[in-house]
């Protein structure tokens, strides 16, 4: 078997011309989204990704922009800035983007953040809101993403045995709390493998979906992975490549070359789960918005 590519760049297309539309709505009643993103420090792949949130952002017709600060700003300033932008009301997306530097506690600035703004569905409102199936909540955006991608593909989750491998509060865990809940894109069957699982192998074989977010380059291997299977890889990872004229690669955390065979349907790195991340980033922002108004 050679497994069907899910193509991410196109169904993010799809989900970003949805909310253009949205967006046009919005503006038509006078509301203009505007999402504000936060970036302390100079971390190069973060400097990458806001880049990417500010300008599809702005090519959905979305205000707002990015606030740099130095890596040394104080986690006072920080959360300073925060109340400014949580009483600003041409913001209504709020985004600070992690890793923060060590000086300052991530969960106390994503609590500083006003659950009604935080886009990124970190807040433990908005988590514990995702938990007991409540929709009036921020769903934090790479899971979201799975499941868009899942419905938009024809994939039936219902009574699927999902295995998801990684369980950080970002991906694992609000990816099995969205499997389980009793509607479309749920209704699964959903086990939790992490760092200290044992035999991992015999639980992915299981998977009629594998999700896989550890952050381990190419650990899901071929074998690993039941014939049929739908796999979306969720890693992103840069390897040591020689023949790359910058001397490395990009790859998840599925070795694609031996699953492509096994499964029936898999997402590639790059142009997968990626592009999707920033789809519902924007969805999230307008969705903001949409509620100051309705
Ligand atoms: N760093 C890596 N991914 C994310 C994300 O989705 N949101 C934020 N705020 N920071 C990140």
């Amino acid at each position: 078997m050679r497994a069907e590519l899910i193509d991410g760049k196109a169904i993010a297309a799809d989900v970003r011309a949805d909310v253009a539309r949205e967006v046009a709505a919005l503006r038509a009643r006078g509301v203009v989204p505007g999402l504000m993103v936060v970036l302390v420090g100079e971390d190069i792949a973060s400097a990458t990704y806001v880049g990417a949130k500010e300008k599809a952002s702005r090519e959905a017709g979305m205000t707002g922009g990015t606030i740099r600060l130095p890596a040394d700003t104080t986690q006072a300033a920080l959360l300073t800035l925060i109340e400014q932008l949580n009483g600003n009301p041409a913001v209504h997306g709020i985004l600070v983007q992690m890793p923060l530097p060590t000086h300052i506690d991530p969960d106390t600035v994503i609590r500083h953040i006003r659950s009604d703004k935080d886009v990124d569905g970190f807040h433990p409102e908005n988590v514990g809101k995702l938990l007991i199936g409540h929709t009036d909540g921020f769903v934090s955006c790479t899971p979201a993403g799975v499941i868009e991608l899942l419905l938009r593909s024809g994939v039936d989750t219902r009574g699927a045995e999902v295995v998801v491998v990684g369980r950080s509060n970002i991906v694992g865990k609000p990816m099995a709390a969205l499997l389980v809940q009793a509607r479309a894109g749920g209704d699964a069957t959903v086990t939790i493998c992490h760092s200290r699982t044992k035999d991992l192998a015999s639980h992915t074989r299981r998977a009629d979906i594998l999700i896989v977010a550890a952050g381990r380059a190419e650990m899901i291997t071929g074998d690993m992975i039941k014939p049929g299977a739908v796999v979306i890889d969720v890693g992103m990872n840069s390897v040591p490549d020689a023949t790359r004229a910058n001397g490395s690669r990009l790859c998840g955390d599925v070795h694609f070359a031996s699953a492509v065979e096994v499964a029936s349907r898999i997402t590639p790195v790059p142009g997968g789960v990626g592009p999707m991340t920033i789809a519902m980033l924007l969805r999230n922002t307008v969705r903001a918005a949409q509620r100051t108004v309705s």
